[in-house]
């Protein structure tokens, strides 16, 4: 069937529910087309999730795709005109796309304000739901492992973290000696069993501030270019993975937050030092920072830190340790923002959801 036979008589409805992610071997520096610099390592979560919906019908003149999209309910000019330049920027990929008008609904499950990185769940969920319209207009037969890798590959464009959330547990994004079928140009799932230590990690995020960042991440990304201590932090970022990996397969824990703050503290020490410099962390942020590695001197515990492009501190558990860690949390809460820490733990990934 081609898209301008039968062009009134089908309307189309997706729904897919995506997950953010956290990065323990951070994404910091891009090229070309949304190529990492280097490659990277993250955990999907569970309760941080978008929920997409596109109802999509066909239009004659090949002058699409018409684009109509909701946030919460409501008309929203800035991710509106986002979401509207992703889905130009992939016609290329989807040639049903300029045949095509889409009303597209979006919300997330936490506050848009947490301060939780969304782009990475919202744009995972629009790729899969344009993947199931390509699969539904076109009737071709296409594997479950192929499909996801298209969603991937889309996610990316539309932000590189995105490409990471199509798969539940640890996926990995950009070429590495370590992985096989690494891409630059999709993540892929980890090929190993997870050692059993690491199989129901916990994530509390404590939001020190829930504020629009100061300087965002793609500002940030190209601050990369030129910076004086670019080559030496993918050096460090390759090294890091491969040591993460073993550290992940092996159950070695110090290893896994030695190597998961490093991450974390190099990335804001890229953006102090780059040109202009910049702050993301808040005081709070530090002391935190200060709090969680007193706290694990003196406890024995297993608990490490890491952050985004932001202020707030994600703490990394494994789920035996929640109750040896629920009074340090507590404590915790006085640097946040209204006393707010979200609990989250790791995920399965996506899911494709009956809607109408
Ligand atoms: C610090 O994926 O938000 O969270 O590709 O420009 O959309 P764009 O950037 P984005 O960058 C994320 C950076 C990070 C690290 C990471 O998630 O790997």
């Amino acid at each position: 069937m081609t898209l301008s036979q039968n062009a009134d008589a089908n309307v189309f409805y997706f729904c897919w529910k995506s997950p953010s992610n956290i990065a323990l071997i951070k994404y910091w520096g891009k090229s070309g087309n949304q190529l990492p610099a280097n490659a990277s390592l993250s955990i999907t979560l569970k309760e941080a999730y978008t929920l997409t919906r596109i109802k999509a019908g066909f239009i004659q003149g090949g002058s699409g795709p018409e684009v109509e999209f909701r946030f919460e309910g409501e008309k929203n000019e800035a991710f509106g005109s986002r979401i509207e330049s992703f889905l130009k920027s992939v016609v290329p990929h989807f040639a049903f796309l300029k045949e095509v008008r889409l009303e597209i609904e979006s919300g997330n499950n936490f506050p848009h304000s947490a301060g939780i990185a969304s782009s990475a769940s919202a744009m995972s969920a629009l790729a899969l739901c344009l993947c199931s319209l390509e699969k539904e207009i076109t009737g071709r037969e296409i594997s479950r492992e192929a499909f996801l890798q298209k969603a991937s590959f889309i996610s990316r464009i539309g932000s590189g973290s995105a490409c990471r959330s199509v798969y539940g547990g640890i996926s990995v994004w950009g070429k590495h000696t370590s992985v096989e079928g690494s891409d630059d140009a999709f993540a892929v799932p980890l090929s190993f069993e997870l050692n059993p230590l690491f199989s129901d990690i916990r994530d509390t995020i404590l939001i020190v501030d829930p504020g629009q960042k100061k300087v965002s991440s793609s500002v940030g990304h190209n601050l990369m270019k030129g910076h004086a201590y670019a080559a030496a932090r993918y050096t460090q970022a390759a090294s890091n993975l491969t040591a993460l990996l073993l550290a992940l397969k092996q159950g070695d824990w110090e290893t896994f937050s030695l190597i998961t703050e490093n991450e974390a503290l190099s990335l804001h020490a890229m953006m102090m030092t780059s040109r202009p410099g910049y702050l993301l962390m808040h005081p709070n942020s530090l002391n935190i920072i200060e709090k969680v590695t007193d706290f694990r001197k003196q406890s024995g515990s297993a608990v490490c830190f890491t952050l985004d492009a932001g202020p707030n501190v994600h703490l990394l558990y494994p789920a035996g340790e929640s109750d040896k860690i629920k009074p340090l949390v507590e404590e915790l809460k006085d640097y946040c923002y209204k006393g707010t820490a979200i609990e989250d733990t790791m995920g399965s990934g996506p899911e494709k959801l009956n809607c109408r």
